[in-house]
């Protein structure tokens, strides 16, 4: 079972929602325009708030849902209730690794930010949360969304150390660094446009007209 789960996260997490809703309903190739990421930033930059809303609540729901699905293992007695957390954790960084590397696009994928936040959200509500308020401050405030991806993949470990969210299992933390360590290897682009201050500002603005 623990295999077959594993599996299933994989493919859970390889559905290339981007790619597959830019060309099923708009008979484009996400991957050939803006940043050319079959992610959710890119559809939004590409075509707009309802396509893109939609692809970043797949994504998350993805990496939320393959994670969610290690209570099976529970429930189907193959591990012990105390390993729970390290089962989750496999299955949702499987989850994110299948968005990064889909079987059904040639192993080229997203950069895994919304799977992940989806991820956190099965794992630790509350610190994922506060990810998103950091994401969004970040967000309004540089306009970067790779910016906010980063500084939020990093909130989510660093939140953890504080006593108010230090979990029973410090895996969670490692796992967490390691994950941040993942965004920050799919995001080796951004940051090279970053320092260079090439890299798309996001068309947003605080409801103040310019
Ligand atoms: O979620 C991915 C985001 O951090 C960057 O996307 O398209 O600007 O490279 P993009």
């Amino acid at each position: 079972l623990i295999a077959v789960l594993f599996l299933v996260a994989y493919l859970i997490g390889s559905i290339p929602t981007a790619v597959w809703i830019g060309k099923s309903y708009y008979g484009i190739d996400i991957r050939q325009y803006g940043s050319g990421n079959s992610g959710a930033t890119n559809t939004f930059r590409v075509l707009g708030k309802k396509p893109g809303t939609i692809v970043m609540l797949i994504d998350m729901f993805k990496g939320w849902a393959a994670t969610s699905l290690a209570g099976l293992l529970v429930i189907f007695n193959a591990i012990p209730a105390d390993d729970l957390i390290v089962y989750k954790l496999i299955m949702g960084a499987i989850a994110v690794l299948g968005h990064i590397f889909p079987v059904y696009e040639r192993f080229k994928g997203g950069k895994g930010v919304a799977t992940l936040l989806g991820m956190m959200l099965a794992i630790h509500t509350e610190v994922a949360l506060v990810c998103m308020v950091i994401f969004l401050i970040v967000l309004f405030t540089s306009k970067y969304v790779s910016l906010g991806s980063m500084i939020a993949a990093l909130a989510f470990p660093m939140l953890l150390l504080l006593p108010r969210f230090h979990p029973e299992n410090p895996i969670l933390i490692i796992f967490g660094f390691i994950l941040f360590a993942i965004v920050v290897l799919t995001h080796r682009k951004n940051i090279n446009r970053l320092l260079h201050g090439e890299e798309s500002k996001a068309n947003i603005s605080l409801g103040r007209k310019r």
